[in-house]
């Protein structure tokens, strides 16, 4: 697919694909299109060529029902998201009620669940001003996880946090990888990334420079524009 922003392309015929339970790591500069391609997934922005199908479906259609869309493909964001005058429950527990229509009692539950599932079973009622970063990113994953999704989009969800919260949050999301959750992250954290992905994509100037497995794309580059991308990182450990 391919993306401008006026006359400045920011996505110049990028192309991969994911099997489900697969997890896709993206990585690139500041500014390479990482975002923007994850906000194309859920029509959050709108391609100018190309498709994106999940499942079968094409997301990318114009007639398709972008609220339907986002119920199949749950968002995590750098920055929460959180309603700050909702609880904890509240947050995970409004989807489930306005999208899915369930009763208050059953978006109750399902809410209740997902806390208990990312950790913050005693932290229900707690507002987000309550919550440390990492609780409050925790909410924000429960709150995605509540509709069900079949994919999980991730915008460096641990780049706001504090050094020592961020480990709390990537348990989190082995976790889903672990349960077999189909996931598309963009992350700075090499070392999950190298862990938990089936294969990177390393983004530059909106084209895909290089893609491949970890194993073979840190350490055996084959481009060396990924290789200078991955030393600057690496010096800011
Ligand atoms: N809503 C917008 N309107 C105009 N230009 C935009 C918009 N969103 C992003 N851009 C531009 O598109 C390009 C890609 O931005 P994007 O946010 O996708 O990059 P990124 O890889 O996520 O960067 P970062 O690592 O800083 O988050 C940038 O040049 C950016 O200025
Ligand atoms: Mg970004």
């Amino acid at each position: 697919m391919s993306k401008w922003y006026g006359d400045e392309q920011v996505l110049d015929d990028v192309s991969f694909e994911m099997d489900r339970g697969d997890v896709t790591v993206l990585i690139g500069p500041s500014g390479s299109g990482k975002s923007t391609m994850l906000r194309c997934v859920n029509r959050l922005a709108e391609a100018q060529e190309g498709e994106i199908f999940l499942d079968g479906e094409e997301v990318t259609a114009p007639d398709v029902d972008v609220d339907e869309l986002r119920r199949e493909v749950g968002m995590v964001f750098q920055d929460f998201n959180l309603f700050a005058h909702l609880t904890a429950l509240d947050n995970v527990a409004l989807g489930p009620r306005r999208v899915l229509d369930l009763s208050e009692a059953e978006a109750d539950e399902r809410a209740h669940a997902q806390l208990e599932r990312v950790g913050l079973a005693d932290q229900t009622d707690s507002y987000p001003a309550e919550l440390s970063g990492g609780q409050k990113q925790r909410v924000g994953i429960a709150r995605a996880l509540a509709m069900e999704p079949k994919l999980m989009l991730f915008d460096e969800p641990t780049s706001a946090l504090d050094p020592e919260l961020i480990g709390e949050v990537l348990e989190v999301m082995h976790d889903l990888v672990a349960d077999g959750m189909t996931m598309l992250v963009v992350t700075h954290e090499m070392s999950f990334a190298r862990a938990v992905a089936d294969e990177i994509v390393f983004l530059d100037e909106g084209r895909v420079v290089e893609r491949g497995p970890p194993e073979q794309l840190f350490d055996n580059p084959e481009k060396e524009r990924t290789a200078r991308f991955l030393d600057r990182i690496a010096s800011h450990d």
